[in-house]
């Protein structure tokens, strides 16, 4: 390699969109200090990266045949690193159980990147919070949106989730930082903004500056008076923190997008209590029932585990109830994984039959696909404004309504970026096509 070559780093990531955002600051961090530029050829990389997802179990499993796979591929000197939550679960033993791997960096400790590469066996997965643990160089990944952290870590205990271990305690990012971070990307041309946290809404409880509390609503105001700013969405809220003044400013807020993720995880009071969502059937029916009424073209997602430790017929048929009452615009469905650190673990003579959980979630993906295909086809006829955002092949563009909807046009590259009008002629259950009526 000549000296004035780049290195070049691949980086693979699994989980969800904070994880996105992770490796977007892990390739920034790495462009900016190091000099890598990222390769989609992992053959040919000079560092190779797995951002990893714990929250289930599976994913674990396949980690170590998949890095044992990219040892057996990857060129002469190339280092594997495992960064995020697995690597903070399961932190040293992954060098002991695959020692070619040359260092292990937690989902708290990714600020620290630029200085690990070069630590053979380094690994650094403390929960501790340091203000360095949400500063950090930005990588463009769209022209058109931004990503940011609103807050880091999870103060809730819901008895199945290892995410507060690999996480550590919820921070607020100070919301003068969040805004500088949105204007900045807004002047470079963003008109729209992805909030994210582990649990968004609980925003202003905390900040490592010890600083007066504030609320969510508070900073989705402040971040609202951002000129140039057209759209603004956050992912994950709790519905336990779904209080009127939040839902109210969710309705009346005409930059907030109207799409909402719920999750709910059960439809059984029972279950939640032993889940400790803080919730009941009740609340969470109310709080949807609500949105619906405040916000008629509002989409609402989900997520539902089914089978977790003591679920029966009827407390099952509760999620069933709640899944028939608000119709969800999508569902994120899961069976029951037991993880380590996780308070669930002591209702092991309570698990459910792998069978009798399987069968529970197709009727889940079933009910829910008579929901969608409703849901979809009511779009047809309609008018809706999209941001376009994609070129696809076939001189197709694609892009996404303000309830985040995905919709494909013909057109060409000059609609990039632009808010068009969209007559919708056609629906799947994944997605709207349509005509481009005005620009
Ligand atoms: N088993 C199954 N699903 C889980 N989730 C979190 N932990 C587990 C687990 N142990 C799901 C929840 C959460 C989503 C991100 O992952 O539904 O909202
Ligand atoms: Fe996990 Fe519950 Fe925190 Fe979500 S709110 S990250 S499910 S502990």
């Amino acid at each position: 390699m000549s000296k004035e070559e780049s290195k070049k780093l691949f980086i693979q990531t699994l989980g969800c969109q904070m994880n996105d955002t992770d490796s977007q600051h892990i390739i920034a961090e790495l462009e900016k200090y190091k000099d890598y530029k990222t390769t989609d050829n992992m053959e040919d990389a000079d560092l190779i990266i797995i951002n990893t997802c714990s929250v289930r179990e599976k994913p674990v499993q396949k980690l170590f045949s998949e890095i044992g796979q990219f040892n057996a591929k990857k060129k002469d000197g190339a280092k594997i690193g495992v960064c995020g939550c697995t690597a903070s679960h399961l932190g040293k033993d992954i060098i002991k159980r695959a020692p070619y791997v040359d260092f292990v960096v937690g989902a708290r400790n990714i600020s620290k990147i630029k200085d690990i590469i070069d630590v053979k066996g380094a690994v650094e997965i403390s929960i501790e919070n340091d203000d360095s643990t949400y500063e950090f160089a930005r990588s463009e990944t769209s022209m058109y949106k931004t990503s940011v952290n609103i807050s880091i870590g999870c103060d809730k205990e819901c008895t199945y989730c290892i995410v507060p271990a690999t996480r550590g305690d919820e921070i607020s990012i100070p919301p003068e930082m969040i805004v500088q971070q949105i204007q900045k990307d807004v002047d470079k041309g963003a008109v729209e903004v992805m909030l994210l946290g582990q649990n968004v809404n609980s925003y202003g409880r905390r900040f490592s500056d010890k600083r007066a509390k504030t609320t969510f609503t508070k900073l989705l105001q402040e971040i609202s008076k951002i000129e140039g700013l057209r759209r603004i969405r956050f992912t994950s809220p709790h519905p336990l923190h779904m209080d009127d003044e939040f839902i109210e400013e969710f309705s009346s807020n005409p930059k907030i997008s109207k799409c909402i993720h719920m999750p709910l995880q059960s439809g059984s009071t029972s279950i939640l209590k032993a889940m400790k969502r803080g919730y009941t059937k009740e609340w969470f029916l109310n709080r949807a029932e609500k949105i619906r009424r405040l916000v008629p073209n509002v989409r609402i997602t989900t997520d539902i585990i089914v089978g977790f430790p003591g679920e029966t017929q009827e407390d099952f048929e509760d999620t069933m109830d709640v899944i028939e009452k608000v119709k969800f615009d999508q569902i994120f469905n899961f069976k029951y994984s037991p993880r380590p650190n996780t308070a669930a673990l002591a209702l092991k003579d309570q698990e459910i039959d792998d069978e009798i959980a399987g069968a529970r979630l197709i009727k889940v993906i079933d009910l829910h696909k008579e929901h969608l295909v409703e849901h979809m086809n009511s779009h047809i006829g309609k008018t809706v404004e999209i941001l376009v955002e994609n070129l696809k092949s076939d001189g197709e563009v694609c892009g996404f309504t303000d309830n985040w909807c995905q919709v494909f046009v013909k057109g060409s590259d000059e609609l990039l970026g632009k808010f068009v009008k969209v007559k919708i002629n056609d629906a799947s259950r994944t997605a709207l096509k349509g005509e481009v009526i005005s620009e």
